[in-house]
């Protein structure tokens, strides 16, 4: 990620930008010894669990475990990829990026095609609104206006109108010097028989905008009957319809939304954004990718499905859960009265009709699907139903949201729980009875281990004890292990951490990094520093010797023989 740069270069960078000036931008900070203090940006909180370590050059929170270098600080409140942030980051400082290949493999040339493709977007956009307001737009802004839009919806989306003669846009275009073969590229003129027109003639235009504000490409919407009734930009090399998502350059503005609602269309976004619903987006055209759930988990922490009440948005909407559940995102579900979809239904019911319909968490919402083609009246239906359902209940993880499944469903079919219990089957009991190998985190982290690495990291991280104290063998964990690599070459944290794409590993090196409380003074740390060692040993000890009642159990009378012959060995060994 940061390979392309060199390590000194962003040394140098990190260095020159002070971090808690660049979080004082955006949160008040109040200083208390080598430490700054403020109200986490990243989660809602009234007393301040944020901070800013001025000596390390990190960040971190103790609440939600968000933290990292100024890099990671500009990633994650602006929305910006790792170069985005660094060319920011270097403006600010004065800095000149070393040199501009920052895709390797990736010719110049090429590079300045991309770049002239969102150019020619840019501009496409423009001239598609500035139309509407023309006498060539009025069908298409009369059209805007029935679907119940005013003129700073219109502003607000970009929306436009795309001419119906046949290359209004080309001869824009190539006016301001584009040449036709790019724009054919970009998907917006295309080529028959060796003449180019434009694409989209007489449409309604919404403009795909990402993140970084750039326009990527069009849908565009027929007024009349014209087939089909969407038609969105092709493959190029600035667009993939199963990569992007419709409405992200909002999302972005919008910080920390607790769940981004996906719907199926344009409409649907804009609609739903303007009576006042955060963190809108929609697929474009197609079903939802796992591309797009990845993207999506950069945003918010859940993703609320918001697709039609008809049947086919039922099936989608399952799909859609699929996939979520694929990435391990948490979803739900919005149930829509039957045929309506977002925009006819928040035009008659208001943003607190919306907040008010309900909301199914994925196991729930496919239990209701289940009925689906079911008379639950008859023996034969209710039968059906509950196989289907503990098909479903077989996936569940959490034992309570099984348990509230489990109640329900004995309520609604009349089965005894045992009888559901054996049905869910011999694979979701499988875990409960086999004895735990090795033990799972969550005991470990109770059991002090991760705790005494977390605090020798610390020192170590601050300085408080000598790299020769420890090895890397020491700690058991991996994440930590790799870390403290690291530390005993002398490199600084920070470097690290900005190497960390992954959230969840950066949170945990960070949770590492800041353990408190610290000792004061280095005597007390070497003390503090043994204890902790003390306690990964004991706990290896225990497991070991735990492994070793196992094997003693499950083995034969020979093989036990054998084994004591090696303990009594060993034993030997050590008295040498
Ligand atoms: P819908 O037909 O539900 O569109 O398709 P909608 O948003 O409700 O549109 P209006 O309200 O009739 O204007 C949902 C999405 O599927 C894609 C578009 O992205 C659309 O927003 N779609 C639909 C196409 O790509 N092509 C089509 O021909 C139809
Ligand atoms: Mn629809």
């Amino acid at each position: 990620m940061s390979g392309r740069l060199s390590d000194a270069w962003l040394e140098e960078l990190r260095s020159r930008v002070s971090l808690e000036e660049v979080v004082s931008e955006y949160v008040p900070l109040k200083q208390k010894g080598r430490r700054f203090w403020g109200c986490c940006p990243f989660h809602n909180e009234k007393t301040p669990s944020f901070s800013v370590d001025s000596e390390a050059q990190l960040y971190y929170c103790f609440g939600c475990h968000k933290g990292g270098t100024v890099i990671n600080f500009v990633m994650d409140l602006e929305r910006m990829d790792f170069m985005d942030a660094v060319r920011l980051l270097a403006d600010r400082a004065h800095m000149e990026l070393p040199e501009r290949s920052s895709q390797p493999g990736e010719a110049p040339a090429n590079r300045d095609e991309r770049e002239r493709m969102y150019e020619a977007n840019r501009v496409a956009a423009r001239y598609y609104h500035d139309l509407l307001w023309t006498e060539e737009g009025a069908a298409a802004l009369n059209y805007l206006y029935g679907r119940g839009l005013n003129d700073s919806d219109i502003r607000r989306f970009g929306l436009g109108a795309s001419p119906k003669g046949w290359d209004g846009l080309l001869s824009h275009l190539e006016a301001q010097g584009f040449e036709s073969a790019l724009l054919e590229k970009a998907g917006l003129v295309v080529r028959r028989e060796n003449r180019c027109f434009d694409m989209f003639r007489g449409r309604v235009m919404f403009p795909i905008i990402n993140a970084q504000g750039r326009v990527l490409g069009f849908g565009g919407r027929a007024m009349g009957d014209a087939q089909p009734k969407y038609l969105n930009t092709a493959e190029t090399p600035i667009f993939n319809k199963r990569l992007g998502l419709y409405g992200l350059n909002f999302v972005k503005k919008e910080r920390s939304v607790g769940h981004l609602v996906l719907v199926e269309g344009y409409m649907d976004t804009v609609s739903l954004r303007k009576y006042g619903v955060q963190g809108v987006v929609a697929t474009l055209g197609t079903a939802l990718t796992e591309e797009q759930a990845r993207l999506m988990k950069r945003y918010a922490p859940e993703v609320w499905i918001s697709y039609d009440g008809d049947a086919a948005g039922q099936k989608a909407a399952l799909r859609a859960l699929d996939i979520l559940d694929h990435q391990e995102i948490p979803a739900r579900v919005i149930d829509y009265p039957a045929g309506m979809d977002p925009d006819d239904f928040i035009k008659a019911n208001g943003l607190s009709g919306f907040e008010a319909l309900p909301r199914h968490d994925s196991t729930s919402y496919r239990m209701i699907r289940a009925r689906d083609g079911l008379n639950l009246a008859e023996q034969e239906g209710m039968t059906q139903y509950a196989l289907r359902c503990c098909a479903i209940l077989k996936n569940v993880k959490s034992p309570i949201d099984m348990e509230n499944h489990l109640r329900r469903l004995v309520n609604e079919t009349g089965y005894d729980r045992e009888i559901l219990l054996r049905q869910i089957g011999a694979t979701a009991q499988a875990p409960a009875q086999q004895p735990a190998r090795r033990r799972p985190t969550a005991e470990r982290v109770a059991s002090g281990v991760e705790r005494a690495e977390q605090e020798l990291i610390s020192m170590l991280a601050a300085g408080l004890i000598p790299g020769k104290l420890l090895k890397p063998g020491d700690f058991t964990d991996e994440t930590h292990r790799a870390l403290v690599e690291w530390l005993l070459e002398g490199k600084p944290a920070g470097t690290y951490v900005e190497s960390i794409g992954e959230e969840a590993a950066r949170q945990k090196i960070m949770q590492a990094i800041n353990y408190t409380p610290l000792p004061e003074e280095r005597e007390k740390a070497l003390e503090e520093a043994e204890e902790c060692l003390r306690t990964i040993q004991k706990d290896r000890d225990s497991q070991r010797s735990e492994q070793i009642k196992q094997q003693i159990n499950s083995a034969s009378e020979e093989q036990k023989v054998e084994m004591l012959r090696r303990i009594m060995a060993s034993m030997k060994d050590n008295e040498d």
